[in-house]
């Protein structure tokens, strides 16, 4: 298992691009399966769940190569496989994604539970809701979910009981095809979802009000391939954002869109930071030394990312006075914090609450990263420490960030990786 090494005390400085959105690329992959056409997705980011769904896809009976412009192309001519075996759901939770779209395009769906995960129950209740509400049959068994709709899917009203970012998707991808109208209340209101409407409107779905709370689809025969570009990966580049300001750095963060980071732009600029939206793009933040402690309740998109909370803890332990840090979307994701105090961070947990006591010098430690975000906050964290932090199992982090140590190491931080032998 690679290890990350990591100095810290030096600001980062300098520019620093922002790749495409995980979250985006895996339901636009899963979106492939809907249609027999070729389909071209670019800036799909060289993440391991990435890879994960592509093999996922391969092994539905898709063809999936890497071009030499770095673009994916799919062709999913057939599903011979309308399948998600248990060795690759329990790698990647996302796998649920294709849930909805093989049961749309195959009338058969045969899909491994996902078993627990560090930050939470996350069970896919609402995904097989979902599908029976368009009249698929469910039933589950040996670990796995089977969807039979032989007849094809019926469009619906469904009301989500709660919001699911991946459920909204997985609907999406079975209700373009359904017969009929199909209205969704209670939707995930996520960027990922905007994006992955768009992708499948140019594919020939009828889809209205993706970005709302109620989304509207008309169900269409038959979809065609595309061409799509994924987003720019909003967490990514507010991991960054949050680089700049702990280490009182001066970094441009180049491809992002601000608007979709809002949340976290205005709790840094309250807490002192200076970000500058330069348009095209483009933003500029300036850390200080003197940071303010603001609380953040995480919510649902636009409210403050909970993909942003163990980022955003590590930024507080540098921060005068004490913040309170509410967790609403995952019940277990404090994993983090634990690891903070190691390192120094004055830190106490109340159920969903974290009280962070700043301005704690922190010093490197050996920790352990527990999930993906989790990681990025130790990296954080380890930029400010004293001393070498060595990261372990930083497997999570390559999960979703893309060559983040050479893209860190290439504004002024000192970060190695240590492969295992
Ligand atoms: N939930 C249910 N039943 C369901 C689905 C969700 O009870 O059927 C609950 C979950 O347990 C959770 C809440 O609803 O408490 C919200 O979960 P959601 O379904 O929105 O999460 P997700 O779709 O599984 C996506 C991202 C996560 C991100 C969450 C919340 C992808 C591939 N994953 O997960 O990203 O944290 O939305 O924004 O889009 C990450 O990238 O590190 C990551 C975990």
């Amino acid at each position: 298992m690679d290890k990350f090494s990591i100095e810290g005390g030096l600001p980062l400085e300098g520019e620093i691009a922002v790749s495409g959105a995980k979250n985006s690329g895996l339901p636009a992959l899963a979106a492939c399966l809907l249609t027999a056409e070729p389909v071209t997705l670019r800036r799909v980011p060289a993440v391991r769940d990435i890879q994960t769904m592509k093999r996922l896809l391969r092994y539905t009976g898709a063809t999936v190569s890497d071009e030499a412009d770095g673009s994916i192309r799919v062709e999913a001519r057939e599903v011979s496989r309308p399948e998600a075996p248990y060795e690759v759901v329990k790698t990647m939770r996302a796998s649920s994604l294709v849930l909805g779209p093989l049961a749309a395009r195959t009338g058969r769906a045969r899909v491994s539970l996902p078993g627990g995960c560090a930050i939470g129950a996350r069970p896919i209740n609402l995904h097989v809701f979902a599908l029976e509400q368009l009249g698929a049959v469910i039933e589950q068994s040996h670990g796995y979910i089977e969807a039979q709709s032989p007849g094809g899917l019926k469009g619906r009203h469904i009301r989500f009981e709660r919001i699911t970012v991946t459920g909204t998707e997985d609907l999406l991808m079975a209700a373009v095809l359904a017969e009929g109208e199909t209205v969704l209340e209670n939707a995930a209101r996520e960027p990922e979802v905007v994006d992955l409407a768009e992708m499948l409107i140019k594919m020939g779905a009828r889809i209205e009000g993706a970005g709302s709370p109620v989304i509207r689809v008309e169900g269409v025969e038959r979809l065609h391939g595309t061409e799509h570009t994924i987003i720019p990966d909003r967490i990514e580049a507010g991991t960054f954002l949050i680089g700049g300001v702990i280490t009182a750095g001066d970094l441009t963060i180049r491809g992002c869109e601000p608007e979709h980071l809002r949340a976290l732009i205005d709790k840094v600029r309250e807490a002192g930071a200076a970000v500058d939206e330069q348009g095209e793009g483009t933003l500029r933040v300036r850390g200080t030394h003197r940071l303010r402690s603001v609380d953040v309740t995480t919510q649902e998109h636009p409210g403050f990312a909970t993909d942003l909370q163990a980022q955003y803890m590590a930024l507080m332990t540098q921060a005068d006075g004490i913040s309170i840090i509410t967790e609403t979307i995952f019940e277990n994701r404090f994993m983090h914090a634990l690891e903070l105090m190691r390192m120094g961070a004055n830190i106490r947990l109340d159920g969903r609450r974290a009280y962070v006591a700043g301005k704690r010098p922190l010093s490197g430690a050996a920790v352990i990263a527990s999930d993906l975000r989790a990681s990025a906050s130790l990296v954080l964290a380890a930029l400010v420490a004293k001393g070498e932090t060595i990261v372990d199992r930083v497997y999570h982090i390559d999960r979703g960030y893309e060559k983040i140590e050479e893209k860190l190491a290439s504004v002024g931080a000192r970060i190695r990786r240590v492969e295992s032998k």
